[in-house]
């Protein structure tokens, strides 16, 4: 590998074999499109990036966690306020309860301004008699199930980076300017606990966060701590013509850095070792998130990481497992064996929702609450068990009062979730399980 790393360029992924890419029948205007975004100015600083990654450094030794969240796939029509706004509030109140419970610092990280390609698990469907090509996210095609909406165009690309810039500006303005007060519990809706047994544990957790900001603001400390509040973005790096385009050599730092977004992550599939996305992304300097399921091989994963990080940087790599409900115990202790064992420093993150998807007898894809919970108490155990930090955890999850996972105290089943299902992909948490699993994750880690 070490001969290859001279050779890196932004676009020499080009020459390695790629998956889960659109195929666009006019690559003249793809070409001329991602002109116009490399024009364009960059979403976020390298500074900020060189932030996170000591944020990170600091979530592998098990001195920070992260709380990583958002949609599963970001829809155009969902870029205003009302949207973003909830999106940022459900995350900033989970990671006060779980600062709360764990007792150190919460850096959080959204799956937002710019999750907007998916990798699907086939090319095509039938709809109405008819072979389609598969939705691949706003950024690529139209949901609009029909053959001219489903053709990849490139024009998305460039709205799409439009649209993440409209996102970001928002959320600088929401958590520079004073939106953070949402902090403050006795905003929170919090009608979810009425049905939970647990609810005068969860009155007391929020009585104590408001004391303990009472406190922290008769100290003087309010502008500093509670006004304003660090947030990071991210994005499953999928499309990569578009990465290769946020791709900037940044002199001082000697190193390219995507400024798309502050951490890209590689999906579970597509991260073969010769394949297009490792090369891509073992050239930027931005920290990585890499998704291991029950198809990763500890092997591989160490000959990722080490491609991924020549270096041996800390905070530069996220595992993020995803094995799902029962299928913990068989997988992780040997992959953490395995990164202990080749001494590479890593964050260790469970994403408990994409081994999790099951189908109801009526066809539509969610999640139960409890094998979300279920899962990670599994890796919990595990990390515990092997004296491993578990650093993080990766949602899929929205401020909205949407029915499209099961279970949780409002008790939504599966006959209820046509009231209000809206993703364009997987499942999200709603508002209210998601500050329920907050509490409930809170507790479980917080007795470590
Ligand atoms: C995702 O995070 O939306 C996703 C597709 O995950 P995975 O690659 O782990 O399946
Ligand atoms: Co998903």
């Amino acid at each position: 590998m070490q001969s290859q790393a001279d050779q890196w360029n932004p676009d020499s992924w080009r020459a390695r074999p790629i998956k889960q890419q659109p195929q666009y029948d006019n690559p003249s205007l793809l070409s001329e499109v991602l002109g116009e975004v490399r024009k364009l100015p960059p979403l976020i600083f390298v500074g900020e990036v060189d932030r996170l990654k000591q944020y990170l450094a600091a979530a592998g030794r098990g001195e920070v966690f992260v709380l990583q969240g958002g949609d599963c796939a970001e829809r155009f029509q969902d870029c205003n306020k009302d949207a973003i706004t909830s999106k940022l509030k459900i995350l900033l109140q989970m990671s006060v309860v779980l600062c709360y419970g764990l007792r150190k610092p919460v850096v959080r990280i959204g799956r937002i301004a710019g999750q907007y390609a998916k990798p699907r698990s086939q090319d095509t469907e039938v709809v109405n008699g008819q072979e389609i090509p598969v939705y691949r996210g706003d950024i690529i095609n139209s949901f609009e199930a029909t053959l001219e909406a489903r053709k990849p165009d490139p024009h998305r690309i460039k709205r799409a980076y439009l649209l993440a810039a409209s996102t970001l500006n928002y959320v600088r303005a929401l958590t520079k300017g004073g939106f953070a007060d949402l902090h403050q519990p006795q905003n929170w809706d919090l009608t979810f606990m009425q049905k939970v047994p647990q609810r005068q544990e969860y009155e007391r957790i929020v009585a104590n966060i408001r004391d303990a900001i009472v406190f922290m603001e008769a100290l003087g400390n309010r502008e500093e701590s509670l006004r304003s509040v660090e947030f990071y973005t991210s994005h499953e790096g999928l499309l990569l013509p578009l990465e290769e385009a946020l791709t900037t050599f940044a002199p001082e730092q000697n190193h390219w850095y995507n400024l798309g977004a502050h951490m890209l992550w590689i999906g579970d599939r597509t991260r073969q070792l010769d394949g297009a996305h490792i090369e891509y992304f073992r050239g930027i300097a931005n920290p990585i998130g890499l998704k291991v399921g029950p198809s990763s091989d500890p092997k591989e994963i160490i000959e990722i990481c080490r491609t991924l990080n020549p270096r041996n940087e800390e905070g530069k790599i996220t595992l993020i497992s995803r094995y799902g409900e029962g299928k913990v115990k068989q997988h992780l202790p040997s992959l953490i064996q395995a990164v202990r064992g080749a001494k590479i420093p890593v964050v260790w993150s469970v994403d408990p929702m994409h081994g999790n998807g099951i189908k109801t007898q009526g066809g539509i894809k969610t999640r139960d609450f409890d094998a979300i919970l279920s899962e990670v108490q599994e890796s919990f155990e595990v990390h515990q068990q092997l004296g491993n930090p578990l650093g993080g955890i990766h949602f899929e999850l929205t401020g909205q009062d949407v029915t499209e996972c099961i279970g949780g105290a409002t008790g939504i089943t599966a006959d209820q979730l046509d009231q209000n299902y809206e993703t364009y992909c997987d499942p999200r948490l709603n508002y209210s399980q998601s500050l329920e699993m907050a509490f409930l994750i809170s507790r479980m880690l917080g007795q470590a």
